[in-house]
């Protein structure tokens, strides 16, 4: 692992560099995800002005603008991709909030604890079709397979995740089977799509690149549940154990464990509410079992793969910067 724990401001310095090449395409993203999504309708216009007061990283139309721009600038259609893109992810995390009953996004309520589960079914249902009209719209059918194949992946994952009922019996290869798909997959889109709007011999090599990156940015996110505090994330810390989900650091430090920690994780787990007491201990219980720096390492292992996949791209300003996002990934702390 890289051990130089950054500080925000030079993380927020470090992602702003990687943004730079692209700056003023991406301030036209989010121009262009909410006229997508505007309608004279007073529900959505009240959603959208909360989800507009919550800024989020513009990760995934970061990727696929940098993507677009490997030879030359970016054409304008990628602007339009590059929202539909951010708009898929903000519909996933509408319902995936839900599905967690998660209070917080982006230091903001999500839409399910400041209107209700309905509205966010609804809305996620709506960002989705809304994004999908968009593309149909553009009638281009190679992005239209990717975006689409990509959708479908992240529904499976999150299916999958909900649908492990022996929770404790979860594989690091089951838990790498969902991460690509509910993560990585949108991740692989981005570059995918982007690569098409640019230079399509990188497809692959840019896909290659999206998987691996997609696979570091959840190990991360499932550490920041663990490591970080609420203030820092923008969203509740250890939710994961609460909603009794099984990730990285936990399956690692399961194999580690004797019998009376691997008790308290399955008190943990056989309790319907857990106490924040309960769930500190566990926390506790990964660390001194090793969980946290095995899923580091992981993490890691990952990003020096990214890596690879970059040596076949030509050298300029949007390789430099889809390198940088490496670090960045993993180093992240909201
Ligand atoms: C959060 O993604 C969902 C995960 C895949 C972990 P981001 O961390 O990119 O969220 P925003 O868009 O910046 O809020
Ligand atoms: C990622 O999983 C969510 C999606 C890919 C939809 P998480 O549940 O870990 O994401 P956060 O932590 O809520 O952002
Ligand atoms: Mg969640
Ligand atoms: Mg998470």
């Amino acid at each position: 692992m890289t051990l130089t724990t950054r500080t925000p401001s030079a993380l927020a310095a470090a992602l702003r560099d990687i943004q730079a090449p692209v700056r003023t395409d991406l301030s036209a993203v989010s121009e262009e995800l909410w006229r997508i999504v505007s309608a004279d309708v007073p529900l959505v216009q009240e959603v959208q002005e909360h989800l507009m007061g919550m800024k989020g990283k513009l990760f995934r139309p970061t990727l696929l603008l940098l993507s677009s721009s490997i030879e030359d600038r970016s054409p304008p259609k990628a602007v339009t991709f590059a929202a539909i893109i951010e708009l898929i992810h903000l519909a996933t995390l509408v319902h995936d909030d839900a599905v967690d009953h998660s209070a917080l996004r982006r230091g903001m309520p999500t839409v399910n604890a400041l209107f209700s589960h309905q509205v966010s079914v609804i809305m996620g249902d709506y960002l989705y079709l809304r994004a999908l009209r968009e593309l149909v719209t553009i009638g281009d059918l190679e992005a239209m397979r990717s975006i689409t194949f990509a959708s479908n992946e992240m529904t499976l994952g999150e299916i999958r995740q909900l649908g492990a009922f022996d929770a404790l019996a979860f594989s690091e290869s089951d838990y790498e089977t969902l991460i690509r798909a509910k993560t990585a997959s949108l991740f692989m889109a981005a570059c995918d799509v982007g690569a098409l709007c640019g230079a399509p011999q990188y497809r692959q090599a840019l896909t290659r690149f999206g998987e691996r990156l997609g696979m570091a940015f959840q190990v991360a996110d499932d550490l920041l549940d663990y490591t970080e505090q609420q203030e820092m994330t923008g969203k509740p810390s250890g939710l994961d154990l609460k909603e009794h989900k099984v990730t990285l650091p936990l399956i690692a430090a399961l194999r580690e464990m004797d019998g009376s920690s691997r008790a308290r994780v399955e008190a943990l787990f056989a309790s319907l509410e857990p106490e924040d007491e309960a769930i500190a201990e566990v926390v506790s219980i990964v660390r001194t079992h090793g969980g946290l720096d095995y899923a580091r390492r992981r993490a890691d292992q990952f990003s020096r793969e990214a890596e690879e996949a970059l040596l076949e791209l030509p050298e300029g300003a949007a390789r430099a910067s889809l390198l940088d996002s490496i670090a960045y990934v993993v180093e992240r702390r909201w």
